[in-house]
């Protein structure tokens, strides 16, 4: 059952619910706003509470009061904002996420809260609303399609993050005192819900198993996408892929029985001005068991996320589709599985792309980039003029950056500014690399153009570099997601499995870029 998040205009201490969310900066101890009026109706409990120490208003911190009916609601949490100069909406999307998943550990089936920030924090309504629309739903995600029992994980014994316990919460309110916020504060909330939906779009398609979640589904999925928001979709197959001379991307799929597709769906939001484009290119890999090239058996299983780049794709042309900005979109989604059949490709092979150059396959476990550059190759054909493509596309990017922040590559410092820029809003976090002339010569080849691994040096860069001979003269930029479509553990608005970055980023450039 999905979340509801409404916004209500009135006075929190009337407000009836099984709980309510106030928050405390740090080092404050008089509290004012919403929730100096909760603690005067609570006889000073939460200023009682700071001066004892108990509440320090850190960022995680969460103090349950039970009201005793002296306000309309039941309980009382006091979330923590941490250090006033240190705050931003990152924070209110991460507070929202953690009071979700204690309040549903308490068994809340719904609750309200304040707009954090929105007085003396310093955010806009409407920046408020939405991060809290944003962490809520996020940090509330639960991935149960595989679980008999009904309600899944945790509390019951039946697996799963201790984090994820509890019964689905129904409504979250947003209690707004101020009438001239109330609109603002909604349309933020729209907003982030409608962002936080297609990130959880984008999770499900990558937390689904392999076996499922074939090339043939993802197409499935982008077909819903299209239907609902009204987009056009274009599904190539191998027979199409073969006369476009995808000579990369089909060596790739050649080795699975599973029939590869490369997915183009299109947002026309500037239909007079075809050069007014943006085009989204995902890797869509459902399985990388590396192919001839085989990968270890451990951890292999996390193979499955091979498709989150295409799959952020899918989920963000949903968002730009509901979003409707003033600019053409076109995702292209390069959907194949990497297995090691009879058919498969082999190291040494020779393969030439849409544009006529030729990569030597070195290692058959560099796959994204091949099926990447003929995507990359196709969007060119159809006049798309500026790219961003989105991968797992190398283990080093895990080594580089772990999973704090994407690293971005590119050719164009514009482009990448703009994902920073949209990131900012977003709270998905990126971070440029070099791309220094002198890396090219690595995936030098002695037989072909290029060679499709350029050994232990750089290996994100390399890959980049490759990337780079299909984009052409394209504004690109290349974003490695190998670390970050994936959380280790629940924290703020992530939870353990698929995060959907940067599905709201991509998003958000679209908007960004709009004119
Ligand atoms: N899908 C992998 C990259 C990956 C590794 C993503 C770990 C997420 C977590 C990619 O296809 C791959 O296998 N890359 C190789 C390239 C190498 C053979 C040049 C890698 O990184 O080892
Ligand atoms: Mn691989
Ligand atoms: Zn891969």
């Amino acid at each position: 059952m999905a979340t509801r998040i409404n916004v209500v205009a009135g006075d929190v201490t009337q407000y009836e619910t099984p709980a309510l969310v106030v928050n405390l900066f740090q080092g404050v101890t008089q509290p004012g706003g919403a929730t100096g009026a909760i603690d005067r109706a609570l006889d000073g409990a939460i200023s009682a509470l700071i001066a004892d120490g108990e509440i320090k208003g850190k960022v995680g911190e969460f103090t349950l009061i039970h009201a005793l009916n002296r306000i309309a609601a039941r309980r009382v949490v006091v979330a923590g904002l941490g250090k006033a100069e240190d705050f931003d909406a990152a924070i209110v999307r991460r507070v929202s996420g953690e009071v979700a998943r204690f309040l549903r550990r308490k068994g809340v089936k719904s609750f309200a809260t304040i707009a954090h920030g929105a007085g003396i924090g310093g955010l806009d309504a409407g920046a408020s609303g939405q991060a809290i629309a944003e962490g809520t739903l996020l940090g509330l995600y639960k991935f149960d399609a595989y679980r008999t029992n009904g309600n899944g994980s945790g509390a019951d014994g039946a697996g799963g993050d201790a984090d994820d316990a509890g019964a689905a919460i129904g409504e979250v309110a947003v209690v707004e005192r101020d009438a001239g916020s109330v609109d603002a504060l909604r349309a933020g909330v729209s907003v982030g819900a409608t962002l936080a939906e297609a990130a959880m779009l984008a999770r499900d398609l990558v937390n689904h198993p392999a076996n499922i979640m074939t090339p043939t589904r993802m197409a499935e999925a982008a077909r819903a996408v299209a239907d609902e928001t009204g987009l056009e979709l274009d599904i190539i197959d191998r027979d199409r892929m073969t006369e476009h001379g995808m000579g990369a991307l089909l060596g790739v799929a050649q080795g699975s029985e599973e029939p590869p597709k490369l997915i183009v769906l299109t947002y026309r939001g500037d239909a007079e001005h075809p050069e007014n484009n943006l085009g989204l290119v995902g890797k869509g890999i459902t399985f990388d068991t590396g192919g001839i090239s085989l990968k270890p058996a451990a951890n292999m299983e996390a193979m499955k996320g091979d498709m989150a780049g295409g799959a952020s794709v899918i989920a963000a042309m949903r968002a730009i589709g509901a979003l409707r900005p003033k600019i053409n979109v076109t995702g292209l989604i390069a959907a194949a599985e990497n297995m090691p059949g009879g058919r498969a490709q082999r190291p040494g092979d020779v393969v030439t792309a849409m544009n006529g150059k030729t990569i030597e396959v070195i290692n058959t476990d560099a796959e994204g980039r091949l099926v990447l550059a003929d995507a990359l190759c196709y969007a060119r054909q159809l006049g798309i003029t500026r790219l961003v493509d989105v991968a797992t596309l190398t283990g080093a990017m895990v080594v580089t950056l772990g999973k704090a922040c994407t690293g971005i590559m590119g050719n164009s410092s514009a482009l990448a500014q703009s994902i920073q820029t949209a990131g900012a809003s977003s709270g998905e976090r990126f971070w440029e690399l070099p791309m220094l002339e002198d890396y090219r010569e690595l995936i030098n080849s002695d037989v072909a153009d290029m060679k499709n691994s350029g050994g232990r040096q750089a290996g994100s860069i390399t890959a980049a570099m490759l990337l780079r001979e299909f984009a052409e003269d394209a504004d690109w930029v290349h974003l490695d997601i190998a670390g970050t479509s994936t959380a280790a553990s629940s924290k703020g608005h992530l939870v353990k499995g698929a995060t959907g970055v940067p599905t709201r980023t991509l998003a958000q450039l679209a908007v960004n870029l709009a004119k």
